[in-house]
């Protein structure tokens, strides 16, 4: 982290974006009906209770025996969490639903051909599935509490069907992002040690019926020659009836599940008695290295976090229909379309396609057919929606009582049409900020006790208590100075450590900012979130983006050393350098500086073999914006590559004094090449 970084991101995007904006208030409709709505929760959730006050989100789950200790810090900054408690997250967001609500509707799943039937699923047909789906995994994959299973599905009900059986019976999955190439779902079979990879053979995408099947024969070649064998591929058929993969199944490894599935009609499967803070997930994400980091998340902690955030941050009843637009690929279709709201009991919707396919009404067309009134998206979906059908909301007959942004930073002119149009004026809106590590939210209005405004996530929700640090690690309490913004207190839905990598957890989150490196006590282990922000007067939040080597394209977390990396496999690359570029829809791009080795002529084809490496090994949303081959790369005297300087020539932003560089002429040079 560098003072400079978080000073030049801040003042960029101030310039850019943000400016004070007004208060808008929840309606006097909208508190009557909160699930939570009084201001004494933030005296309740103050420091001098911690870590008791969140014993009342651990209540709202059913536990087989309750926890002996809230918090242990025995071994800070590792916690456990509601330690020796005894819990099964399958049974908290199904069995213990079907006294009462099981005819309710689970889950909606909407494929993307309108012409598709919606299909509708009962809290009492999500157990039947589980269930089999459990037997299946346990009996014929051999699966056992303690595992680890790699699943690279795309977003269909199957997903948070296998899911939800590998809660049941203790197994770890590790769910990578269906658009995810097949090298970046072998590096995560890789990391996790899964002899077991669970695939849907194609899916819908902006109407083409994408093969996926392919991707699991290479993943596993790739992971095989890295050290790690995939015994047994369950495959899930999109349409078993009609439609049938061109890539032929492996004898003996390959199992289609619908197929198999009938071995197991009827069969129950008890839920495992999982302890409190065994793992429950891994989910990988982008770091400083190129090595994706496997965030572990435990069982009753994670649980009760994302149940309690989605019952008081995003307002969840029973009653409602919930959309999370999100893909369960990443930590908030896990959080916020899977555990949180069938934790409550909620009708979650899962949308197969991209929401402006075939036009820009489809996802108004979903919300009115399915009376949706919880709306859950992100800011680059909301840009994209806003471009290409501004008036189209106002055509379908639907309204949402609340409304989510997350992912990144968003406009206030974007928020504003959010709430006017797409709101039409109606429903409130949390801006949420969190990570995959943090399982659930730390900022975000309170939507029934505090104000919006836009542009701003708000202060730490209940429990949650941020602060921030300048670049030497002194606390800044002025309001309006950008700086780090860190922590105070653990809280449930922390990650537990990085898959197999203990020091890398400390010394990424943790070390940097640490009071004492021996101490248990978590006081003197405040977390570090790795992103630029400032506070505001009234204790509101801007965030500013990373300050790591990470780039949010379309919200989701992408290495720049990734990027990299996958470039440098093209045999003609000597060096490569990413920097973000900014997008009017997706936020930001990836820019790709290449420099060829010594003698290799600069072409058209290598460019594109380039790009090509990059979409194979991480996938197309790595794509980047262009492939610059530049004949050197601007550096210090040391040798190290100026991103800084490449990525104001990307975004047509002042170079500053680059006479200090070893070749300041190669500045103009690429200058020259980019924006002329
Ligand atoms: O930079 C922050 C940005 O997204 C990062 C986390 O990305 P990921 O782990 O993929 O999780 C995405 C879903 C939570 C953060 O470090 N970010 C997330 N939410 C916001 C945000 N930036 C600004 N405003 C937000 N609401």
């Amino acid at each position: 982290m560098s003072k400079k970084d978080v000073v030049e991101t801040t003042e960029a995007q101030i310039a850019v974006h943000w400016k004070e904006e007004d208060y808008y208030y929840p309606s006097s409709k909208f508190v009557g009906q909160a699930n939570l709505s009084d201001p004494d929760i933030f005296e309740r959730f103050s420091l001098d209770n911690f870590p008791d006050y969140y014993t009342e989100f651990a209540e709202l789950l059913t536990w087989y025996k309750y926890w002996d200790e809230v918090l242990d810090t025995s071994d800070a900054p590792c916690y456990k969490w509601f330690k020796g408690g005894l819990i099964n997250a399958s049974y908290n967001c199904i069995d213990r639903h079907l006294k009462d609500n099981k005819n309710k509707t689970a889950i909606h799943f909407v494929p993307e051909p309108e012409s598709e039937k919606v299909e509708h699923i009962t809290y009492q047909e999500l157990y039947v599935r589980v269930n089999e789906m459990a037997a299946l995994l346990r009996d014929t994959a051999k699966l056992k509490r303690g595992d680890r299973v790699t699943i690279h599905m795309p977003m269909s009900a199957e997903l948070p069907i296998t899911m939800l059986a590998c809660a049941r019976l203790g197994v770890i999955h590790s769910v990578v992002f269906g658009g995810f190439s097949a090298s970046a779902s072998a590096d995560r079979i890789v990391d996790s040690q899964s002899r077991v990879l669970i695939v849907t053979d194609a899916y819908y995408r902006s109407g083409t019926l994408l093969d996926h099947k392919i991707n699991a024969d290479e993943a596993v070649k790739i992971a095989k020659d890295q050290g790690q064998t995939v015994d047994t591929v369950l495959v899930w058929q999109r349409y078993p009836e009609k439609y049938s993969s061109d890539t032929p199944l492996v004898e003996g490894r390959d199992i289609v599940v619908n197929q198999e599935l009938s071995k197991y009609y009827g069969v129950r499967v008890e839920p495992e008695k999982m302890l409190s803070e065994d793992p429950l997930f891994l989910m990988y994400t982008s770091g400083t290295t190129g090595k994706p980091k496997g965030c572990q998340h435990g069982t009753g902690g994670y649980l009760a976090y994302v149940t309690a955030m989605s019952k008081y941050i995003q307002d969840i009843h029973p009653e409602d229909v919930y959309w999370c637009m999100a893909d369960i690929g990443w930590i908030t279709g896990h959080s916020f379309i899977v555990y949180g709201p069938l934790a409550l009991c909620a009708s979650s919707v899962i949308y197969e396609g991209v929401p402006t396919y075939p036009d820009a009404g489809r996802s108004w067309r979903i919300a009115q057919e399915l009376d949706v009134n919880i709306f859950h998206t992100a800011p680059t979906a909301i840009r994209a929606l806003r471009k290409i059908g501004p008036d189209e909301p106002a055509k379908y007959n639907y309204h949402f009582k609340h409304m989510t942004t997350v992912g990144e930073p968003i406009e206030p002119e974007v928020w504003k049409w959010y709430e006017s149009a797409v709101g039409k004026g109606e429903a409130i809106i949390v801006d949420t900020w969190w990570q995959t590590e943090t399982g659930g939210f730390l900022c975000s209005t309170v939507p029934g006790i505090k104000p919006m405004k836009p542009g701003s996530a708000g202060p730490g929700v209940p429990g949650i208590h941020p602060f921030i640090l300048d670049d030497e690690g002194k606390e800044i309490t002025e309001a309006g100075i950008a700086g780090n913004i860190c922590i105070r207190n653990p809280w449930p839905g922390q990650f537990q450590t990085i898959w197999g990598d203990r020091d890398r957890f400390v010394k990424t989150y943790f070390a940097d900012i640490c009071r004492n490196p021996d101490s248990k006590d978590w006081q003197d282990w405040p977390y570090l979130a790795g992103d630029a922000a400032m506070m505001a007067e009234d204790g509101y939040f801007r965030i500013l983006g990373r300050i790591d080597d990470v780039i949010n394209v379309s919200g989701h977390r992408l290495g720049t050393k990734e990027i990299e990396s996958a470039s440098l496999v093209v045999q003609e690359v000597a060096e490569a350098a990413v920097v973000p570029v900014a997008h009017d829809i997706k936020g930001k791009e990836p820019d790709l500086y290449i420099a060829l080795r010594p003698g290799v002529e600069p072409t058209e084809e290598i460019a594109r073999k380039i790009s090509d490496a990059v979409c194979d090994q991480i996938g197309k949303i790595a794509k980047p914006r262009k492939v610059w081959l530049v004949p050197d790369m601007p550096k210090t005297r040391s040798g190290k590559i100026m991103r800084r300087v490449l990525g104001a020539i990307s975004n047509k932003t002042d170079v500053g004094n680059v006479m200090t560089l070893a070749n300041p002429e190669v500045v103009e040079e690429i200058r020259v090449m980019v924006q002329d």
